[in-house]
């Protein structure tokens, strides 16, 4: 088995940083060292097969990206990321570890939606990779079958309140997979907003003529985050079931989670980049390309972006710093704006809905230190060690420990990279969500279980590096 020494640089854990070598022998790491440390009397640098120079960089547990949908089929056309040109773009940015969601569809067995997306995944991916399961039919047959989940490695399913006719599920529904995840201790992940109530308004906008992007947002008002989030909750309340609240992006949505967890109750928030850097007045076309007005489509994501008049944004950092909101995960649905964004000119209800960012997260949150929102060891957190610990991977994964598979990444803090199409695009997109963005840091090397994937702005992997991973029950849970 290969063996790699990584010396001289700064190892940032969830709970501190020092300096340290790290040795990895085959998949795994063996051991956290002193620096410059011998082993059985060799000199280490001489005595393995590769020395990876972090001297001045930062040395992190890989990136755990819990929230991806590669090929997600929606709104009548298909993510344009196939698992591996998306778990390839993720690798590029430092991040070794995603969890997608596989759907069962209207109508559809539980059982055999798990295995399309295995067969989407096997042999493709770049890097390792897990499955929640959406959940688009409650009834009695896949009520039974979510109880097979856990042996499946699969211990999280998502439910939506949100997109009626599609995968939306009422509250008797909800009420009885709740009641299903209080019983296995299966995590509920919801898409929180009132899916029947925005679809009233975006008819009553589109027939007053308001047909542009902008609309979506208007249409999926911050009231329909709030009142689904503490309806979930107080579901979640009465039936005991852990609640984990997707793509949080209303300041008052977080309010109500940080209600819940201080009264105790297992309750979380995920938010995502966009929600941090991005406003809804972002989407008025005013970047000017040939889009013009329908611009807009670009970010059209579900929950959508907030108004910076309204503070969501700084609300979400301050969230992010205190643990109210506990981590950052991308919600990945890419869609080119060629024949995929372009479906809802003149109706925004139409536009496909999603950005792709599973490239730029380590990055993006980086920023967040490097702007002051957050520190080192709290980015780490975030970004891998919470995700692993939420979804039954820490241990082997989201932690720099002798035994965890060396998913390791070499951040230079003083390095720099510019997000663009033309720059460092490797999404299987026809524009970024990002161009422009400049960022203080930069992925110098990524490892997937012992292996350089990414090196000096080269990529060494190949499709089919990544294998899937069971997960256990979340560790917050008592
Ligand atoms: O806009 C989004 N979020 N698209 C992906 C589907 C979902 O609701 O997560
Ligand atoms: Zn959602
Ligand atoms: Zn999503």
């Amino acid at each position: 088995m290969a063996t790699t020494l990584i010396t001289g640089g700064t190892v940032v854990s969830a709970t501190g940083r020092s300096l340290a070598d790290v040795l990895v022998d085959g998949e795994t790491i063996r051991a956290v060292l002193e620096p410059g440390s011998r082993l059985l009397g060799t000199d280490l640098k001489q005595s393995v097969d590769t020395v990876v120079d972090a001297t001045g960089k930062y040395v992190i547990p890989g990136g755990i990206d819990a929230h991806t949908h590669m090929q997600m089929p929606f709104g009548g056309t298909e993510a344009s990321d196939t698992f591996e040109t998306g778990t390839r773009a993720a690798a590029w940015g430092g991040t070794t570890t995603i969890i997608d969601f596989a759907i069962q569809k209207y109508g559809e067995r539980v059982e055999d939606g798990l295995a399309a997306w295995h067969e989407k995944a096997a042999g493709n991916c770049a890097v390792d990779y897990g499955f929640h399961q959406i959940i688009g039919d409650v009834n009695d047959e896949s009520l039974k079958a979510m109880r097979g989940l856990l042996d499946e490695g699969v211990s999280s399913f998502k439910l939506f309140m949100a997109y009626p006719g599609v995968f939306y599920s009422d509250d008797a529904q909800v009420l009885k997979a709740m009641q299903v995840s209080a019983d296995t201790g299966l995590m509920t992940m919801m898409h929180a907003e009132n899916g029947p109530a925005i679809d009233v308004l975006a008819q009553q906008l589109l027939a007053q003529g308001k047909t542009d992007p902008y609309f979506h947002g208007i249409a999926r008002a911050w009231q329909m985050e709030e009142e689904a989030t503490h309806r979930s909750i107080m579901l979640a309340n009465l039936t005991g079931a852990p609640l984990y609240v997707v793509h949080v992006s209303a300041k008052q949505a977080v309010a109500q989670i940080a209600t819940a967890r201080d009264g105790g109750q297992n309750v979380f928030g995920e938010t995502c980049p966009q929600y941090l850097y991005l406003s809804l007045e972002d989407q008025l076309g005013a970047k000017g390309d040939q889009w013009g007005e329908f611009e807009g489509a670009k970010w059209v994501c579900s929950t959508p972006l907030r108004s910076k008049h309204e503070h969501h944004s700084d609300e979400l950092w301050t969230a992010l710093r205190t643990n109210d909101i506990q981590m950052v995960s991308t919600d990945h649905c890419p869609f080119c704006m060629k024949d995929q964004k372009e479906l809802g000119l003149g109706d925004f209800s139409k536009i496909p809905n999603g950005i792709g960012s599973v490239e730029h997260r380590m990055d993006l949150l980086f920023q967040g230190v490097v702007d002051g929102h957050l520190t080192p060891e709290r980015w780490v957190e975030i970004t891998a060690t919470t995700p692993a610990r939420m979804f039954g991977l820490y241990g082997k994964k989201g932690v720099i420990q002798p035994g965890a598979d060396a998913d390791i990444v070499v951040y230079d803090p003083k390095g720099h990279t510019s997000i663009g199409l033309e720059k460092t695009h490797h999404m299987n997109m026809d524009y970024s969500a990002w161009e422009g963005y400049e960022i203080d840091g930069h992925v110098d090397t990524v490892m997937s279980r012992g292996r350089v994937i990414v090196d000096a702005d080269a990529y060494l992997g190949t499709a089919g590096d990544g294998a899937y991973v069971k997960r256990g029950l979340s560790q917050y849970l008592l």
